[in-house]
């Protein structure tokens, strides 16, 4: 078989978000700003960076604004043009120039029915999958890492981060031998286990690398743990058939899908902003001395 490359990336973006309520009962978990970009647009951007070309939305209720954040504002384009606001035109225009394809999911039933839902437009490619609100640090290049991987075996790569024992129940866990630096075959996979019953530290994380023999699994994949489909169940079929791998991530990941994940990830990145870290260094600074102060 001629070797695929990966050109589609898939952003899965149907879920209620339900730890970040109330915020998002009407505004879509992947449109909230860290810093000056909504989380979906560091996502696209990583996605770009690889040199991905076509973009996947799911999307269900309450999403309409992530569809008008990548599209064309004539109103605002002319209105930022009479002032001379060139920069930040050419920043607005960049957004609108990829393509972008948007499938309605209907009912949340699951990040394996997610993926399914995109079979339609990346018919019989490699493509990759990701979940904007596992935020990686843009200095970090797992992507750009597991599309190499993919390159070189043609096969499914999973992102892995070691995770600790009080947080392994939130994630699907998985246990391999070691092939590579960092590199896994993997031979056993438990979504959200006990922390007693999981099968090592290595999580997976928002970052996949699929086949499209993906799809005709999660057809026959039956509802797992929550009532949802899951994509978990599914790849774990895919083991049985042809190997799997784990990427092991060691730079940064802030899940944005969380208060306090979201939190960090917005301390982090400000602190990378040309434009606001000096200032807010300083008044980091100032509020943590006066912090450590009012404890002494
Ligand atoms: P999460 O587990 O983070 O669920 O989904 P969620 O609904 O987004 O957030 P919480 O847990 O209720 O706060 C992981 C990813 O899968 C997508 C989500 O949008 C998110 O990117 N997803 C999940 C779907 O697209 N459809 C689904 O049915 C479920």
């Amino acid at each position: 078989m001629p070797k695929q490359r990966v050109s589609k990336a898939v952003f899965p973006a149907a879920g209620l978000g339900t730890r970040f309520l109330p915020a998002t009962k009407a505004s879509p978990k992947e449109m909230l700003p860290i810093v000056d970009k909504p989380m979906i647009q560091y996502a696209v951007e990583e996605a770009e960076s690889c040199n991905i070309k076509e973009f996947i939305v799911i999307t269900g209720k309450s999403k309409r604004a992530i569809e008008d954040h990548f599209d064309i504002s004539w109103q605002l384009e002319e209105n930022l043009k009479s002032k001379g606001k060139h920069a930040i035109l050419d920043e607005i225009q960049k957004l609108s120039e990829h393509q972008f394809a948007y499938i309605r999911q209907g009912l949340p039933l699951g990040l394996g029915h997610a993926i399914l839902c995109s079979k339609p437009f990346v018919k019989d490619e490699p493509f990759a999958v990701i979940l904007s609100d596992d935020i990686i640090d843009p200095e970090d290049h797992l992507l750009r890492d597991m599309i190499k991987i993919h390159n070189k075996y043609q096969a499914t790569v999973l992102a892995l981060e070691k995770v600790p024992k009080e947080e392994i129940h939130r994630y699907g866990v998985v246990a391999g031998k070691e092939v590579g630096k960092n590199l896994f075959k993997i031979n056993d996979m438990v979504e959200k286990p006990t922390a007693s019953s999981a099968p090592s530290d290595m999580a997976i994380i928002g970052r996949y690398i699929l086949t499209p023999d993906i799809f005709g699994i999660i057809e026959k994949t039956k509802p797992g743990k929550g009532g949802e489909i899951q994509l978990t169940d599914a790849i774990k079929t895919l083991m049985k058939k042809r190997p799997v791998y784990g990427y092991l991530f060691r730079g940064k990941r802030y899940d944005g899908g969380d208060k306090l994940g979201y939190l960090k990830a917005t301390v982090e990145l400000a602190l990378k902003n040309p434009g606001v870290k000096t200032e807010f260094k300083k008044y980091l600074s100032t509020r943590i001395s006066s912090l450590i102060e009012k404890e002494k």
